[in-house]
């Protein structure tokens, strides 16, 4: 096949699979495969640059930043919606309806959609690519965020359609996740720049970076929801409209329903309002539509809003209480939280007692004092946030809050470095940041290991049997089964998890390494960028900025981790252990091992090794590790001061390796 020809079909490939994944919600491949696509289609562009076009697949970042956004006219203007607040107002909305209908004996079809908190964006496709992006602006015209858009991954670069149409105009909602918010706020709490106070905000600041590349940093995400001008689509009713969209590639909410009457959309708003919390992302509301389009023509618009569509506003949860106390908390990273402790209360059906302050400059910026009567709500409805303190309320009795000057976990120092909001605890083994660290290995986003819970980890730490995470895979059963309320059956649960999670992907692995600013995307780049740990440990942090989505913060994060000698001890008892990703599983398989089904017995102290360390890693090599002296031992090494097994070993002339020796045969 000529390149021209793969090309082609590569994006034709890739498109397909971006319909299934973003419009209809049904990938058909890996995420891996599909990279795998990516990467080929780059690849052979760069032998032929010519062939380039903008709505290639491989187009979303690398504009220049701009000076300032142009302004777009919109051709066909972007409304507002009437809000509407209970259901005494929904009522009267749909009777308003019927009778300037003159409908008012038959019941109207609605479509019930939610409201997504994000921004509504306009985007306009000619003869299928993406040409122009933009906010609504004041409606009449907006400002021209085209490279910002492009990097929003459900945004197709070309629409699908035999032929496109000629021109379409689409209007729908760019957000941000509440993942995707906790994520890129607790970055900035750990950089010390101003917190989003709501994804909204978040996805509003992100598409209006002059720089593309910052956007593509924050992945939004979008939901389609309505047509602009459009030439050569032919549509009846908003339903009709939706499935047009996610036919032509764009991604549509899927929760949207039918309604055969205002009853019908009233229980849509209850329930959702009722099941918001389930979803990824913030709703504020339902929006209400006519469904015909022939009655929305008929109804029309006033001032600036239609009047065949509305929006059920539901209402915004938050309650005041008192602050008990501010604690803090130590973080994985050493990082001190301090937390709001509160007198419980009920916030939209969950009982809120704390909530993170994030740091000091927050509390003051706020005047957070401890006895204050403050107001808190769920931010993105799900994590709890202190939002007014009310200062009216306060007696003189109240107390400011002051960083202790030692960690309460470990006694070490505080310090909180110039330039930086965040404090830290300098304790090298304190056990609260081990505790977090071992969590977040263990966690579903990283190692994945069952079993292995908050206080089986307090306790591992207390009794020194976990010091790194390496530890968690030279625990013993009988060790695990004499900790507090562990039964036989649970610990050997607790074993079984760990053993499971030997063989990980390179991506969990760096995840649950823990390096700063590196979660789980970032960690899934690193290790689809450079594929094993070995290729890692000698990264430059120029190497590390070139790959896309690597901005210079976390380049310089995972140059200087791996870059520690602690790094390469923990790596190195980790792989002894037998924790090795997947990918490298193959170069270390034990076909030609030279030690396959020998025997080993270890005497004495070792230097360089750890005794279950030096046993795991002859396992791992095919050999047997045992720990008495024998004809049929193989070897015998020596460590120092060894005692009798040395003398018997000498007895029944069994070969005797020095550690040194050892470690070559093993090539460690
Ligand atoms: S339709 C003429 N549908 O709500 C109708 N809007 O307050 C225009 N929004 O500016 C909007 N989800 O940003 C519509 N499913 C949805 C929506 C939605 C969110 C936003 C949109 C609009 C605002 C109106």
């Amino acid at each position: 096949m000529s390149v021209p020809e793969e090309i082609r079909e590569l994006r034709a490939e890739i498109g397909r699979h971006n319909y299934l994944y973003h419009a209809l919600d049904a990938p058909e491949i890996a995420d891996a495969d599909y990279d795998r696509l990516l990467r080929r289609l780059i690849e052979l562009e760069a032998q032929q640059p010519g062939l380039v076009t903008p709505d290639s697949p491989t187009q979303r970042v690398g504009a220049a930043p701009l000076e300032s956004f142009d302004t777009v006219p919109h051709r066909v203007p972007m409304l507002s919606l009437s809000n509407v607040f209970d259901d005494a107002d929904l009522r009267a909305f749909d009777q308003r309806v019927q009778r300037m209908l003159g409908m008012e004996d038959s019941p109207i079809e609605y479509v019930a959609e939610l409201k997504i908190d994000g921004l509504a964006v306009s985007l306009t496709y000619v003869n299928g690519p993406f040409t122009t992006g933009a906010t609504r602006g004041d409606g009449a015209t907006g400002e021209d965020i085209t490279q910002n858009l492009r990097t929003v991954r459900s945004i197709p670069l070309r629409i699908l359609g035999d032929p496109p149409p000629p021109l379409l105009e689409v209007r729908g909602e760019v957000y941000m996740t509440l993942a995707e918010f906790e994520r890129i706020n607790q970055e900035r709490a750990e950089r010390g720049e101003p917190l989003f106070a709501n994804p909204r905000n978040a996805a509003a600041g992100s598409l209006r970076q002059l720089d593309a590349s910052v956007t593509a940093e924050r992945r939004l995400d979008s939901f389609m929801y309505a047509l602009g001008y459009t030439e050569g689509v032919d549509v009846d009713t908003h339903w009709d409209i939706l499935a047009y969209l996610r036919g032509a590639g764009l991604r549509t909410n899927r929760t949207s329903q039918r309604c055969d009457s205002i009853e019908s959309v009233m229980g849509f708003c209850h329930e959702w309002h009722q099941k918001r919390r389930e979803l990824p992302y913030k709703i504020d509301g339902v929006v209400v539509k006519v469904n015909s389009l022939r009655l929305q023509g008929d109804l029309g618009f006033v001032s600036r809003s239609p009047r065949w569509a509305t929006a059920y506003k539901f209402p915004a949860e938050q309650k005041a209480t008192r602050v008990l106390d501010i604690t803090v908390n130590v973080g994985r990273t050493g990082a001190i939280t301090p937390t709001a402790e509160m007198e419980p209360v009920e916030v939209d059906g969950s009982v809120v007692s704390r909530a993170t302050l994030h740091n000091e400059d927050e509390i003051r910026r706020k005047d957070v004092r401890i006895g204050d009567w403050v107001v808190v709500q769920k931010a993105g409805d799900v994590i709890p946030e202190v939002v007014d303190v009310l200062k009216e309320k306060r007696t003189g009795e109240e107390q400011e809050f002051f960083m202790p000057v030692t960690c309460p976990s470990c006694g070490a120092e505080i310090v909180r470095s110039p330039g930086e909001a965040v404090a830290r605890c300098a304790g090298v083994s304190c056990p609260a940041q081990l505790k977090e660290h071992v969590w977040h290995f263990a966690s579903r986003g990283a190692m994945n290991i069952d079993h292995v819970g908050e206080s089986l980890i307090e306790q591992l730490i207390r009794r020194g049997l976990v010091r790194d995470v390496a530890d968690l895979y030279y625990l013993t059963r009988d060790q695990v089964a004499g900790l507090d309320r562990m039964a036989e059956k649970s610990a050997q649960n607790v074993i079984d998890s760990i053993e499971g999670s030997r063989n990980p992907t390179l991506a969990r692995l760096i995840h649950g390494l823990g390096i700063r600013h590196v979660g789980r995307h970032v960690a899934k780049v690193v290790a689809d960028h450079f594929g094993s740990l070995d290729a890692l440990r000698q990264v430059s942090e120029k190497a590390l900025s070139e790959v896309p989505e690597i901005g210079p913060t976390i380049a310089q994060s995972v140059a200087a981790f791996f870059g520690r000698p602690e790094t390469d001890e923990l790596l190195r008892k980790l792989s002894n252990a037998g924790v090795v990703p997947q990918q490298l599983q193959k170069v270390e398989a034990a076909a030609d091992s030279p030690i396959l089904g020998k025997t080993f017995v270890f005497t004495g102290a070792l230097s360089s090794f750890d005794r279950k360390e030096a046993e795991f890693l002859v396992n791992r090599l095919g050999g047997k590790a045992s720990s008495n002296v024998s004809r049929k031992t193989d070897y015998v090494v020596v460590g120092d001061s060894p005692g009798s097994k040395h003398d018997k070993a000498v007895e029944l002339g069994i070969t005797i390796l020095s550690e040194e020796q050892f470690a070559r045969m093993v090539g460690a």
